[in-house]
């Protein structure tokens, strides 16, 4: 806990929860804060759960249900947001039955904004693989599949390979993944043909933007979901009427997985230094 101890027990008072399947979520966060300075956030990395996004539906399942109930039980949280594109197409819909008091923001791939934006009209989608294998993910596409072709990559090992760079010092491998799977998909470019926007379909990889941006060019947009996260987030407190009105915000983090990592991460991302909290969330 940083600064300012428990929270206080009033309805807007109460901490945001925010949970990933390890530090991804931090990118939204990230977001969080700039929109909503004034409130507390209490986020949860599961990386000892991770990484969810080729594991089979039910282990995502069952632990955003346990996270969702630790977080609300534990930190008695007035909202939630999950930051996770996996996590939201695996479990967001019965989550919300399952918690119908509690106001929820999911997170997904940014296709209806890169349709929008498209002069090639070639569009590339890169996530992990259960997302892009949901019937959540599915129905998105279908949704928007007369505006543009959408080329979709699964890639395998990169949100992992994200976390285990934050202990090393170069990137030469986390590079070369990111070039194998922006090749696979084709060129990338402002010309007929080519795609002119990359969808950043999982909350890990807008740490990797900048390898991402060298190796697309700078006439692509990438497009990740932090920003309108963020304010579906403000536009929902507000019609509960769960907004803070003023002061500073606090957070707390807690990780089922290292705990020095969860802190570096957060200290190379948001500037924050603090104790993370070590946490057994069991299934
Ligand atoms: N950050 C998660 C997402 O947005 C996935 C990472 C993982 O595979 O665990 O999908």
């Amino acid at each position: 806990m940083t600064g300012t101890g428990a929270f206080a027990p009033d309805d807007a008072s109460r901490p945001i929860g925010v949970f990933d399947s390890g530090v991804g979520g931090l990118s939204i966060l990230r977001a969080l804060r700039a929109e909503l300075p004034q409130e507390d956030f209490v986020y949860i990395a599961d990386s000892g759960h991770a990484p969810y996004g080729e594991r089979d539906t039910a282990h995502v399942v069952t632990r955003s249900r346990a996270i969702t109930h630790h977080l609300r039980k534990q930190y008695s949280v007035k909202a939630l947001v999950v930051a996770c594109n996996t996590a939201t197409a695996a479990a967001i819909d019965l989550l919300r039955h399952e918690n119908p008091g509690l106001p929820m923001v999911g997170v997904e791939p940014a296709l209806k904004p890169a349709a929008a934006i498209t002069r090639t009209k070639r569009i590339g989608v890169i996530a992990t693989r259960s997302t892009l294998s949901s019937a959540r993910f599915d129905a998105l596409l279908r949704s928007v599949e007369r505006e543009a072709e959408f080329v979709c990559q699964p890639c395998d090992g990169l949100a992992e390979a994200i976390e285990i760079s934050i202990h090393q010092q170069d990137a030469i491998e986390l590079i070369a993944m990111c070039a194998r799977y922006t090749v696979a998909m084709g060129q990338f470019g402002s010309q007929t043909g080519q795609m002119d926007a990359l969808v950043l379909g999982c909350t890990h990889y807008p740490f990797v933007e900048e390898h991402l941006r060298d190796l697309v060019g700078p006439d692509v947009a990438l497009l990740s979901t932090g920003g309108p996260v963020a304010r579906q987030t403000r536009r929902l407190l507000q019609s509960h009427a769960k907004l803070k009105a003023s002061g500073l915000g606090h957070f707390r983090l807690g990780t089922t997985g290292q705990r020095e990592l969860l802190g570096t991460a957060a200290l190379n991302w948001l500037a924050w230094r603090g104790d993370v909290e070590a946490l057994a969330v069991p299934s």
